[in-house]
């Protein structure tokens, strides 16, 4: 598969759109015939041009085992290709009929303490169970056959959110078959688990159970291995679709849908496996921080795509059903948040799901067309949305290069969580989050993702990563690969910026510590040792080299200086003259070390000032103001109230209160 090729550009061009394309989730299966026909007239009100058919249909397309039901289908196709709509084809496997738990009660999921999940909701299946696998495959090959050369079908979508897990009898044999490939002996995978703790020592791959429930903690490296089999394994479902898809037509598209940074699944591995980058997300207008989430979560979907458009597949029009208390989007919202995601490269613009749900557990979940039908305000909204966007001057723009990489390892992010750890206070997506949050109310534009990107970048740009970004942030670096230090300081040494959050390098890929106090390496490019860490039964104050104080709270850890300077010094309670924030020139660059949780002021502060060290400024913007560039443009989005004015390339423009504006900035 090319790796580069922005494949829903061309696809784009290919159906002459001119902006990005405008859909939803369509799951006419809900619905008798008649509905079918103003649906199609409604989607061409809305400027619909993309629908994504039949996600969760197996039943109605497969009722008994190998006997097919496609003539509804069939229909459904005709008719939105006569009207220009391309469909994203769903295979179904998301959600298997009963009949498949009736017939092969293996196939459904067990829980850590043994319990089964049966049928009755959705995604009830064990994705290392022979029987859900075939009868996955039985259907795609059906379907495939079928629809491969239909004109509608221009993407295929497998499964959805791909996140299911089992701790049962099928995924034990999995687990076993991926460690013996891992480690290739038992000693190895011994001594990587340190099973000499606790008496844990096993004699063969097969003494290897899941992480189920135990007297007490669990082997965290059996928990981090399970967590990456879990990720490997759905991978392979879907790859084991993909092939079937791709084996009867090489060209085509074939996609899943992401859920930004999930715990179950490590995108970092996936993203070299799919055509087209999809994801959801569902921003939630209760939560005014729902806007700097939206920015990280689409700026990963970003850089995991190397900067190729990618689809914005589910987000809400109005409320969901799924939180305790769900306010809904107005319809100013809902345009600003699809602006912000095309803005941020998302070139298909996607709903969960066209029209509401009239039953089961979705019906009180929003969609284009309400209860109350296409003469609401909701409707018209989305129609006047779909409109607007088909003009957009953005579809299509390659986003420009990032000043600045976060990097986010979904391995060390479960590594540092569960229980056994130092402490809850701190959260690795918590973190990635206050850390971006000076550059997301500056404007400026971050990349962000696993540490192979960089290591690949560094390879390819012969040691000269420091041509490519001028500033690198490890908001909280707790598994470090080797690997990575050489290339940090090859960046540091020539001219670029690192800062790195606390708690880094503590523990290497097998959740070994790191001894020796320099965080396997990455400590000595801080010019720190770290001697402890120290979560803090109440904040303490700290004082910065101009003599400003600030509270830490929550958490810091014992460090020492070697080579670097004390930027900020704690100067009350038990560690009164330890070094918190630290700075150090090294080569031609400089690297700074924050070894603790600085209230969101301080860190403002802080990463302010070491971004103006790589000549970026952080200047925050008006607030309630949000900017995303993309190629040329420059999308200002005002989500507050009132008239707010930004500096763009020299001129004061307008933006009126809950609207956006594009510009220009050079
Ligand atoms: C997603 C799912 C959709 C729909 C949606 C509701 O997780 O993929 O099918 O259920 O949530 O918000």
């Amino acid at each position: 598969m090319p790796q580069h090729r922005d494949e829903l550009s061309h696809l784009r061009a290919r159906c002459g759109a001119h902006g990005p394309f405008f859909g939803a989730d369509y799951n006419p299966e809900q619905w008798p015939r008649e509905v079918h026909a103003e649906d199609l007239e409604l989607m061409g009100r809305a400027h619909i041009d993309f629908v994504t058919v039949g996600v969760f249909s197996w039943a109605r397309l497969e009722p008994e085992p190998g006997r097919f039901d496609l003539e509804w289908l069939d229909a459904v196709l005709d008719d939105l290709h006569s009207r220009a709509i391309r469909v994203d084809l769903a295979l179904p496997v998301a959600s298997p009929p009963p009949w498949l738990g009736v017939l092969h009660p293996d196939s459904l999921p067990q829980t850590r303490s043994g319990g089964t999940l049966w049928w009755g909701s959705r995604n009830q299946f064990d994705p290392s169970s022979p029987a859900y696998r075939e009868a996955a495959r039985r259907i795609t090959r059906v379907l495939v056959d079928r629809y491969a050369d239909h004109p509608a079908v221009v993407m295929w979508h497998v499964g959805n959110e791909y996140g299911q897990l089992s701790h049962g009898e099928h995924a034990a044999r999995a687990f076993r078959d991926w460690l013996r490939r891992r480690y290739g002996d038992i000693d190895a995978l011994n001594r990587a688990w340190g099973t000499e703790v606790w008496s844990l020592g096993l004699r063969d791959f097969e003494d290897v159970i899941p992480p189920r429930d135990t007297p007490y903690i669990v082997n965290p490296t059996l928990e981090l291995d399970f967590a990456r089999f879990v990720s490997d394994e759905l991978l392979d479902c879907y790859l084991d679709l993909a092939r079937i898809i791709r084996e009867k037509n090489p060209h085509a598209l074939v996609t899943t849908n992401f859920m930004g940074f999930f715990p179950l699944a490590d995108y970092g591995a996936w993203m070299e496996h799919v055509d087209v980058l999809a994801d959801d997300h569902y921003t939630d207008p209760a939560d005014p921080a729902t806007r700097l989430t939206a920015s990280l979560t689409h700026s990963y979907l970003r850089t995991l795509g190397r900067g190729r458009s990618w689809v914005l597949m589910e987000q809400a029009v109005g409320a969901v059903n799924w939180r305790a208390h769900n306010v809904p989007k107005t319809a100013a919202q809902n345009r600003l948040d699809s602006w912000r995601a095309h803005a941020h490269g998302a070139d298909a613009i996607s709903y969960f799901q066209f029209r509401q749900a009239a039953s089961g557990p979705e019906t009180f979940h929003s969609a284009l067309v309400p209860h109350a039908g296409p003469d609401t305000s909701r409707f018209r909204a989305a129609a006047e949305l779909g409109e607007e966007l088909a003009a957009s001057p953005l579809a299509g723009q390659f986003p420009g290069s990032s000043r600045v990489f976060f990097v986010h390892d979904w391995d060390s992010w479960r590594a540092s969580a569960g229980r056994g750890r130092v402490s809850e206070a701190l959260d690795p997506i918590t973190q990635n989050e206050a850390y971006y949050s000076p550059f997301f109310r500056a404007g400026e534009r971050v990349d962000i993702g696993p540490s192979s990107l960089l290591i690949t970048q560094d390879d390819a740009a012969d040691g000269a990563l420091a041509d490519c970004y001028d500033l690198v942030v490890l908001p909280h670096q707790f598994l470090l690969r080797p690997a990575l230090v050489p290339v940090l300081e090859r960046f540091v040494g020539s001219g670029g910026t690192l800062l790195i959050g606390p708690l880094g390098g503590v523990v290497d890929q097998d959740l070994r510590a790191h001894l020796g106090g320099t965080g396997g390496g990455l400590l000595d490019l801080a010019g720190v040792l770290r001697e402890e860490p120290w979560p803090l039964a109440d904040a303490v104050t700290i004082t910065a080299v101009d003599s400003a104080t600030a509270q830490v709270h929550d958490f810091v850890e014992v460090l020492r200086t070697t080579t670097a300077q004390a930027r900020w010094t704690m100067t009350q309670g038990p560690l009164s003259g330890r070094p918190l924030v630290t700075r150090r020139e090294l080569g031609e660059g400089i690297v700074w070390y924050v070894g603790g949780l600085l209230g969101q002021g301080p860190l403002q502060a802080v990463i302010t000032e070491v971004a103006a060290e790589a000549a970026i400024d952080l200047a925050p913007l008006p607030e309630d103001v949000e900017l995303v560039r993309r190629g040329e443009h420059v999308v200002v989005l005002n989500h507050g109230q009132s008239l707010a004015h930004v500096h763009l390339g020299g001129q004061c423009v307008e933006v009126p209160g809950e609207d956006l504006v594009i510009g220009r900035d050079r």
